[in-house]
């Protein structure tokens, strides 16, 4: 571990850091999914679901590089290469021969649930070392992909 400026002990750094590349790689792999239903959408909802994709996946990206920063202010290293990535994601694959805008819609939103069960995992890990500002950035991304999971999931409905 690399000098900090943050108060916590090096083992608490440590462990913060430990979870918080665990939820970069699948902020990552989950990013390439999303970039891929974004292209290969197809259907009655491609207007307003291409786009949509889009900003889920810009503001993941923004999420992704907080992350990455806050595990190198606790002086930590990240590791987040593709080849990297696709060893230790918790995300299944995505179906890359999906095309149908509900198919796409479905396979997103189970995706959201999956990174969302690591993000709360990692909030509560970061809770018990004391770490409120890691809470607090993890809380900020939790919120906005339940947000974005309830879009998905209300364009299934009705
Ligand atoms: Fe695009």
């Amino acid at each position: 571990m690399y000098k900090s400026p943050s108060r916590l002990s090096e083992p608490a750094r440590q462990k913060v850091a430990e979870t918080l590349n665990a939820r970069l790689v699948d902020g990552l792999d989950l990013h390439s999914q999303i970039k891929v239903a974004h292209w290969n959408i197809k259907g009655p909802q491609f207007a307003a679901l291409h786009p949509l994709f889009e900003e889920f996946a810009v503001s993941l990206a923004n999420h992704n590089d907080n992350i990455a920063e806050r595990a190198v202010t606790l002086g930590a290293r990240v590791y987040g290469t593709v080849r990297h990535v696709a060893q230790k994601s918790r995300l299944p694959e995505y179906p890359q021969e999906t095309a149908r805008d509900v198919e796409h819609v479905k396979l997103l939103a189970e995706r959201f649930d999956t990174y969302l069960e690591g993000l709360r995992e990692s909030r509560s890990l970061s809770e018990e070392q004391g770490d409120t500002d890691s809470v607090d950035l993890i809380t900020g991304i939790i919120t906005e992909f339940e947000k974005h999971g309830w879009f998905l999931r209300a364009s299934l409905e009705g």
